[in-house]
């Protein structure tokens, strides 16, 4: 494996070509950071699943370089889910759509929906162009991090990560800190109207506002979304919510609440935005520093904090695949 540091042009082009050879390249994207491989590969693909120790059946978001591939890889795509992608793409945003014949089931784990995304870092737009250029259709791409696990915000946390399971030719892409910080928005568009799988910096306002459609947000039971797991988002550290922390405890917390005597501050964001750019590297920095138990004291309100929460109570839920992460 590689570690790039600098991400000029001329990396970005041989990163597609690795890409087209069947490698991994790890990148950055706005959210958290991506485990890219191409998505017409199979092989390729499953070395994602081998890389994350991540079931085979779970579907995997696939990057275009924009709106105007939506077509290739879904059918029957709802007026609403255009203006959907019109309004947020590139950005935080993935529609799951009914799947055209080129997404086959080694990318989504059998079902007939694909879920799609152009994301806004800079490098990845550049990464998936480049890839386009030289014959790709897209980029499959889930967090950049073991199953069950936090995802990473940094090109330092994919290595950490990642380093033991890749292998020569594979690459990780430093762009920088992810400035959103929490996973895409999953919004099924297969439906008469939009309905929310995982919450994000897209909020349900700014879906309502944009197709005029009321976004209901999905019965976890009732999908296949492994971020929607109860067990999910997890350091090794046992994060405990809203209490009050004691010495030797981590704690992250808005930056008006006080540090008690002994306790080791994690983050203290000022914004819900700062909170979940923040939140996964603060909660590596705990099992960094080796601690048995961090203290989260949740944001209140909507939107983004409330995409925030939903990380949070997975992160403290402890769930049977803990094993894995
Ligand atoms: O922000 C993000 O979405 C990041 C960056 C790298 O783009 N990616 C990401 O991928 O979070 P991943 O695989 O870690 O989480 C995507 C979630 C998974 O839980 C997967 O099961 C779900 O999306 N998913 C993907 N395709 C789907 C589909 N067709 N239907 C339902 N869920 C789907
Ligand atoms: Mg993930």
């Amino acid at each position: 494996m590689t570690f790039l540091s600098s991400c000029t042009t001329e990396t970005i082009k041989n990163a597609a070509l690795s890409l087209k050879n069947g490698h991994l390249v790890a990148f950055p994207t706005e959210t958290v950071y991506g485990l890219g491989a191409d998505a017409s590969n199979p092989i390729a693909i499953s070395r994602i699943y081998e890389t994350k120790g991540r079931p085979s059946d779970h579907p995997l978001i696939v990057h275009i370089a924009a709106l105007d591939a939506m077509g290739q890889w879904a059918q029957e795509i709802p007026e609403y889910a255009i203006t959907l992608a019109r309004d947020f793409w590139p950005g935080p945003m993935t529609l799951v759509l009914k799947r055209s014949d080129l997404a086959q089931d080694f990318i989504t784990g059998g079902q007939e929906t694909i879920g799609l995304r152009v994301p806004a870092h800079p490098v990845a737009l550049a990464l998936i162009q480049e890839f386009k250029a030289i014959g790709g259709k897209g980029i499959a791409a889930p967090s950049a991090n073991r199953f069950g696990a936090v995802s990473p915000t940094t090109a330092d946390a994919v290595e950490e990560e990642l380093a033991p399971y890749l292998l020569a030719g594979d690459l990780i892409l430093d762009g920088g800190q992810s400035l959103v910080g929490v996973e895409s928005t999953i919004i099924d568009c297969t439906g008469p109207a939009p309905m929310i799988l995982r919450l994000g910096a897209i909020t349900p306002l700014m879906i309502e506002e944009s197709t005029g459609m009321i976004a209901l947000e999905a019965n976890p039971s009732d999908i296949r979304v492994s971020g929607s797991m109860a067990s999910h988002y997890s350091p090794k550290a046992k994060v405990i919510l809203d209490v009050i922390a004691v010495a030797g405890d981590g704690l992250i917390a808005p930056d008006q609440i006080p540090t008690p005597n002994g306790v080791i501050r994690l983050a203290a964001p000022s914004t819900n935005e700062e909170y979940a750019r923040v939140l996964y590297h603060a909660l590596r920095s705990a099992d960094q520093k080796g601690l048995q138990v961090v203290v989260v004291l949740q944001p209140g309100g909507d939107g983004l904090a409330a995409a925030i929460r939903d990380r949070l109570q997975r992160s403290a839920s402890e769930g049977p695949h803990q094993v894995n992460s």
